[in-house]
This record gives structure tokens, C-alpha cells and sequence, in this order.
């Protein structure tokens, strides 16, 4: 079978792209309003650029009436966010946020959830959210228009909240297994940290492997 996408409609490319592409990890994006509201939502379309400087992206793509998402209206009025990452714990509560609720509407309050002061950003995280990383926007690049049209938002990560819960032993890097973080299938399906391999790399090459 082959696909042709210039002939696919963006619903239908949407489906076969999100089919096929996952896992997918999950930002679970906070922000606020230039009055202050805040807002909560996930993205799976989402991915670590590089370290130097240090980079994430995530992708609000448009509504179906072809508008902006509330996250990107309050990160162009306040360029600034925080990428809390989803604990198995914590999907039934990341799948409330969700909800397309009214604009300044609280997804917090919506879905129960504690948020807890940032450091370095104004954007309150996910008090329990293992890992929180607050960024600074570095640049939004529009992708296409109209409906499904994707908004690429590049964060500067400025500082990360790590749960000591989640350390290794030694207390020097993040235990997979206890973070326990879920990803983005395909409709409704969801995976959790499971059955873990390793693999030795091959010598050589950067020093910083991604
Ligand atoms: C697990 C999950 C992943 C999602 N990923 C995306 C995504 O990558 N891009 C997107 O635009 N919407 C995504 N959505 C839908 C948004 O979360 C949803 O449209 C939300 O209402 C947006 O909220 P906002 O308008 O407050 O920004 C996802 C939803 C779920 C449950």
C-alpha cells in the first residue's frame, strides 16, 4: 500500500501521520493569559531540538475553525511556558485538560490539579508532575494555514523541577522506570514505560549523543 499525500485530505493525513509516528512523548503545557489566567493543556506533537541552547518544541496546530489554540493566544501575549511531563499517574487528569474549555477558563481547576509556583518563568507547573521544565519562547514558525495547520512553538529551557521521588540511586540522573511517563499512540491508546533494553552504542561519534 502506498499513500499518496498530496492527494490525502489533512483529516486523513492527520490520521495515517499520528498512526504512524509513536510513540509520542506528551507536553503538558502550562501558560497564562496577560491578565494572569492560567491554562493547561497536552501536546504530543513534541520533541527536544538540542542542548547548546538548550531547545524544546511543541506544536499547537490550528482549531477546527482554523483559530489559534489557547495556548499559543497567551504564549504570544506572554512568551513564556512550562513543559510538565505526564506520569502514568497523572493521564486521567493530563486527558481532562484537554477539554476545550472557553478562553481564560482555569484547565487547573478544571481537572482538580495543584498548580505550584515556577521559578524562573511566570506560568505556574503541575505541583505533581515529575519533571517540570520552565522555557522562555524562543520563536513560533507557522506551518501551513486553516485547519490542521501546525504552529511549531521553540522553547528556551531557562530551568527543570525534578521530584527526588524520580532520581537514581546515586542521585545524579532520572530513573526511567520511576518516572513512569506515558506516550501518545494512536486514538485512544496510550503506552507506559514498560519492558526496557539497553544497547551499547558504537565508539566514537559526538560527544553529546542523541
Ligand atoms: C495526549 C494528547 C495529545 C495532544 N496533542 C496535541 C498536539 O500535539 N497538538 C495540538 O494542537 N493538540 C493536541 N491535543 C489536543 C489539545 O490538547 C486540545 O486541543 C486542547 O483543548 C488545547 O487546549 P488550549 O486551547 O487550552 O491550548 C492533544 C490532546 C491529547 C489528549
Amino acid at each position: 500500500m502506498l499513500l499518496d499525500f498530496e492527494k490525502l485530505t489533512p483529516r486523513d493525513g492527520y490520521a495515517w501521520i499520528t498512526q504512524a509516528i509513536i510513540p509520542r512523548p506528551i507536553a503538558w503545557v502550562s501558560t497564562i493569559s496577560a491578565d494572569g489566567k492560567p491554562n493547561l493543556a497536552p501536546f504530543s506533537f513534541f520533541q527536544a531540538i538540542c542542548s547548546n541552547p538548550p531547545t524544546l518544541m511543541f506544536v499547537p496546530t490550528n482549531n477546527r475553525d482554523g483559530g489559534k489554540k489557547d495556548t499559543l493566544r497567551n504564549i504570544e501575549a506572554v512568551p513564556e511556558f512550562v513543559v510538565n511531563l505526564v506520569s502514568y499517574a497523572l493521564a486521567a487528569p493530563m486527558n481532562d485538560t484537554a477539554t476545550p474549555l472557553p478562553y481564560g477558563e482555569d484547565e487547573f481547576a478544571h481537572a482538580g490539579l495543584e498548580p505550584a509556583p515556577s521559578s524562573r518563568v511566570r506560568p505556574p507547573r503541575v505541583a505533581a508532575s515529575p519533571v517540570s521544565i520552565e522555557c522562555t519562547l524562543d520563536r513560533v514558525v507557522t506551518i501551513g494555514s486553516g485547519v490542521g495547520a501546525g504552529n511549531v512553538v521553540f522553547g528556551r529551557i531557562v530551568a527543570m523541577h525534578v521530584a527526588d521521588s524520580v532520581l537514581s540511586a546515586d542521585g545524579k540522573a532520572l530513573d526511567p522506570v520511576k518516572l513512569d511517563l506515558i506516550a501518545r499512540l494512536s486514538g485512544e491508546f496510550y503506552m507506559r514505560t514498560g519492558e526496557l533494553f539497553t544497547i551499547t552504542r558504537p565508539p566514537g561519534g559526538s560527544a553529546l549523543r542523541s
